[in-house]
């Protein structure tokens, strides 16, 4: 009697613990990578600086600048031979007083392949100096409805003397 109650009692915490480690019934499970392409520099520069702080004390960390952003978003490494999958459309704060801390808040528009027409959107903090930062996915539209998730970045690529830099984002989302 006593080990069939007790038996019940794990089966339902097994059960317990099985429906908090995969997708809500009917939920996908996507993972997916792209690369994220910060053109400074030059005529093609997909990054606009709309506003900074008007003290000098925080250049250090760029404390207080406000950068408007329509970097591509590529299924390779390579700006100029991978193909164009979507847009990061959004912006980043430098939100850091004392160390390179970035709020990003973006939106991952995809304009090719299987995701063509849906969007994520990503807000979070991005302490850029770190090898591994990890952002939320707060919400998705078309394919990716009521998208969460996470998204881990690492710089692939980056030119200290223009800015320009490259950078992995992992996905990984349950939605609808
Ligand atoms: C800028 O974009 C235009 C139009 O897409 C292209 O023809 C040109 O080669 C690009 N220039 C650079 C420096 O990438
Ligand atoms: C800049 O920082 C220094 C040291 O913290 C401080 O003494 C000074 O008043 C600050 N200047 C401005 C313009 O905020
Ligand atoms: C991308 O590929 C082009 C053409 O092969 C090459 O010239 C360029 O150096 C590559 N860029 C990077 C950042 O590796
Ligand atoms: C992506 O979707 C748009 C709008 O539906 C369509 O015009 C475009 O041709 C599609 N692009 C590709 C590469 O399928
Ligand atoms: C960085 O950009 C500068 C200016 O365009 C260029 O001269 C230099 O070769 C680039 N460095 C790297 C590592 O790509």
């Amino acid at each position: 009697m006593a080990s069939s109650a007790s038996s019940c009692v794990l089966a339902a915490v097994l059960l317990v613990l099985a429906a908090t480690a995969s997708p809500a019934a009917g939920q996908k499970e996507t993972r997916l990578r792209v690369f994220w392409h910060d053109v400074v520099s030059g005529p093609n520069s997909t990054v606009a600086q709309v506003a900074q702080a008007p003290t000098s004390n925080t250049s250090s960390t760029g404390f207080g600048t406000v950068l408007v952003i329509d970097d591509p978003l590529t299924d390779g490494p390579n700006l100029t031979t991978s193909r164009l999958v979507g847009r990061a459309q959004g912006m980043y704060v430098a939100a850091g007083k004392d160390t390179l801390s970035l709020m990003m808040a973006m939106n991952f528009v995809f304009v090719d392949g299987d995701y063509n027409g849906s969007s994520l959107a990503i807000f979070g903090p991005n302490p850029a100096e770190r090898a591994v930062r990890e952002m939320p996915v707060v919400g998705g539209t078309g394919v990716f409805r009521f998208a969460r998730g996470y998204c881990q970045a690492r710089t692939r690529w980056f030119n200290a003397t223009t800015g320009d830099a490259t950078v992995e984002y992992k996905i990984h989302l349950r939605h609808d």
